[in-house]
């Protein structure tokens, strides 16, 4: 099952993974990363840049989640950029070594396969960081993806389109399209860290970690993979029925266990 982590809030929550983080890249400088956008991983990105400081990160290696369709490669808020704005840039990596799927319309319907190879030759994602929709999407995997997805295209549903409508100047500028990593991709990651915050996170939580393991809750795919951390803070850990199980764990660990 997951380790769930219940962290008094965001920064703490940070703190510990951008630590895991720190000590993958000190043991293996080209360590492969999996990069995650949204609100929810800001404040790992905040908590490792210190923590790299006079750190060799010029081999670390990345790829990002997904990506929209048809975006403006000069579009501030394509993920391309994003990525680059909020990770490459203030932790010092090399933008040429950070991957994003491909949303170009003129090769889009090989850039799943080509992203899927990228990935493979890179000898697959250490550690993926995820975010989760509010309707339990993680990645753009909308409900219904398939657990054995690869990176592909996907339509977002109206409901996402809304969520990040705010990213743009109306709802009808969003993307109709993204290029997503599949389930089966995110499932091959080495290790899944899950973070998640605040009340409206709370039910997405609970059905990934404890519900039925369906496509109609993608992120409960995470029951399938054997090594996953889901760090919360107490607002997103409120639905979970067995939070005082995962405190106790978590309070009696060995130290040599590591996240
Ligand atoms: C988008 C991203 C997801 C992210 C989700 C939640 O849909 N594609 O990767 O997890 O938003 O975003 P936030 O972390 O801002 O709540």
């Amino acid at each position: 099952m997951a380790e769930v982590i219940i962290v008094p809030d965001a920064a703490a929550a940070g703190a510990l993974v951008a630590d895991e983080i720190a000590s993958l890249i000190a043991a293996d400088p080209e360590v492969v990363l999996g990069l995650a956008t949204g609100s929810t991983p800001l404040p790992v990105y905040e908590a490792l840049r210190p923590r790299l400081e006079g750190v060799d990160v010029s081999k670390v290696r990345g790829f990002a989640l997904d990506e929209y369709v048809g975006i403006d490669p000069e579009h501030p808020e394509s993920y391309r950029n994003v990525i680059r704005r909020e990770v490459v840039e203030p932790l010092g990596l090399d933008p040429a070594r950070i991957n994003t799927p491909n949303g170009a319309l003129e090769t889009i319907q090989h850039a799943g396969d080509d992203y899927e190879k990228a990935i493979a030759a890179a000898g697959g994602v250490e550690l993926q960081i995820l975010g989760i929709g509010t309707d339990g999407h993680i990645g753009f995997n909308e409900p219904g993806s398939s657990f054995a997805s690869s990176t592909r295209v996907k339509t977002l549903t109206e409901q996402t389109k809304k969520d990040n409508a705010r990213f743009f100047d109306s709802v009808d500028q969003v993307p109709t399209h993204c290029i997503t990593q599949g389930l089966g991709t995110i499932l091959r990651a080495r290790h899944l860290v899950l973070l998640a915050f605040g009340e409206g996170k709370a039910d997405a939580v609970a059905g990934a970690v404890e519900g039925p393991v369906s496509a109609s809750l993608p992120g409960s795919a995470i029951q399938l993979h054997p090594r996953v951390s889901v760090v919360v803070d107490e607002a997103a850990a409120s639905r979970l029925r067995r939070a005082d199980y995962y405190r106790y764990a978590w309070d009696n660990k060995p130290d040599w266990q590591g996240l």
